[in-house]
């Protein structure tokens, strides 16, 4: 397949792809299993029709513009952030909608990760007479595009959900007191972050450890200014327990109205304890354990996968996502470190689990960014595992060089 021509765009070419990057940027959470993408159409210098890819599995963001733009598609350019896709799955195939329209010419951020599509799509266009030209992949609005499809890359390649592990620790590096006690860490900015970050995805996944200690909510309560759009149904609520103790009344389980909770539930549990925890709302998946007697985290993200999930957010704790890291199953770090200290030997850390053995053989982070939210500093990442820290590292690394690609 021949290489695709990339292009420098002008500044009024570049507000068009900024606009198409902030209408994908919109439908985060929402699109699953498919990625979000944003669409606008320009005719004459000026936008005729825009769209992001509508709630699962309606038109996909091209089409979304084109209906706008209606005649007016007739000559007009596409900016997009995929390359549009040139298969049936569950709509008619975008290329064969842009040519019928008579668009002159289409700018594609990123090319589609998805081996099925992978260039195919932009090289119909140009059969078809369409003038094609994709960003240099290191144009940074091609490295915006990129991020954005970092879950679907991973799930179309890794087959399974790209896992954001979030977490919020004091100045000495505790998630909690000695005592259990975790609220609050992180001040009420950074807690509204955490929501607009929550709206994002399609799953908050906690241990059942927290959500025995906690009794959370795992719910999006996004701040009155927040400009995030509705979405068709909230985040699923997911707790992983191998048990299957959970107190009858906690309110994950007592909240249908709030969003669905699924338990990812050990094989082994009993019959009668799986009962008293059937309920409205509560789905369980049974899962199959590890010689440890412990949920296999690997096989329930696979799971989680295959019911559709793109993006996992894991909110902890400590047990849960010490057990993530060491099976190189966290992709993207976004911690809040508060300006407090609170000491305690047995306090909890983030990162429980086995751990690493060498200080060389730590992970490290990839387009690392730093925030102030209030008092408190974000730190985010892409998390880089060492090639020889793990099999299971290598392969993660090898996803990631693909997800550069
Ligand atoms: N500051 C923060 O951002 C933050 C966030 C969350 C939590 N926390 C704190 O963290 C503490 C709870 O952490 P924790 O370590 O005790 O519990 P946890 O990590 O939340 O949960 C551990 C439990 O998850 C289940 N599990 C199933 N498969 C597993 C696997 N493969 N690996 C690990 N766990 C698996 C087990 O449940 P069963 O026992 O049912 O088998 C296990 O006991 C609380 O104090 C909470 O406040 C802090």
């Amino acid at each position: 397949m021949p290489e695709e021509s990339t292009i420098v765009l002008s500044e009024q070419e570049r507000e068009m792809m900024q606009r198409a990057l902030a209408l994908a940027r919109s439908v985060e959470g929402r699109t699953s299993p498919r990625p979000p993408v944003g669409a606008v159409l320009v005719r004459d210098g000026q936008m005729v029709g825009q769209g992001a890819t509508a709630p699962p599995y309606g038109p996909h963001a091209e089409v979304e513009a084109l209906r706008e733009a209606g005649p007016h598609a007739q000559g007009a350019d596409l900016y997009v952030t995929l390359e549009p896709c040139c298969i049936a799955l569950h709509t008619p195939p975008c290329t064969e909608a842009l040519i019928a329209a008579g668009v002159r010419r289409v700018v594609v951020a990123a090319r589609d990760p998805n081996p099925r599509v992978d260039g195919r799509g932009l090289q119909r266009l140009r059969q078809a007479g369409i003038e094609v030209a994709l960003l240099d992949e290191d144009d940074p609005l091609a490295r915006q595009a990129r991020e954005l499809l970092r879950p679907f890359t991973t799930l179309v390649r890794g087959n399974r959900p790209y896992v954001t592990a979030k977490w919020a620790m004091t100045l000495d590096g505790k998630i909690a007191a000695h005592t259990g006690d975790a609220f609050w860490i992180s001040g009420p900015p950074a807690r509204a972050w955490a929501h607009e970050l929550r709206d994002r995805v399609d799953g908050i996944l906690v241990g059942a450890g927290t959500a025995r200690r906690d009794d959370p909510w795992l719910t999006v309560r996004l701040a009155a200014s927040s400009e995030r759009r509705p979405r068709l149904q909230p985040p699923r609520r997911l707790v992983i327990t191998s048990s299957g103790q959970l107190p009858p009344q906690l309110r994950l389980l007592n909240t249908p109205e709030a969003g669905e909770t699924w338990l990812l539930i050990g094989e082994q549990v009993p019959a009668e304890r799986r009962a008293a925890l059937a309920r409205p709302g509560v789905r369980l998946i049974e899962m199959p354990c590890e010689p440890t007697g412990r949920v296999d985290l690997r096989q329930a993200l696979q799971r989680l996968a295959a019911e559709g999930l793109m993006h996992i957010l894991l909110e902890g704790g400590a047990a849960l996502t010490g057990s993530a890291f060491d099976c190189c199953c966290i992709d993207h770090v976004a911690v809040i470190v508060a300006p407090r200290l609170i000491g305690g030997a047995s306090a909890p850390v983030p990162l429980a689990g086995q751990g690493l053995p060498r200080l060389s053989l730590a992970a490290t982070l990839d387009d690392q960014r730093t925030q102030t939210l209030g008092d408190d500093l974000l730190i985010e990442g892409e998390v880089c595992y060492h090639p020889s820290s793990s099999v299971a590292g290598e392969a993660a690394e090898g996803a990631k060089n693909l997800t550069r690609k």
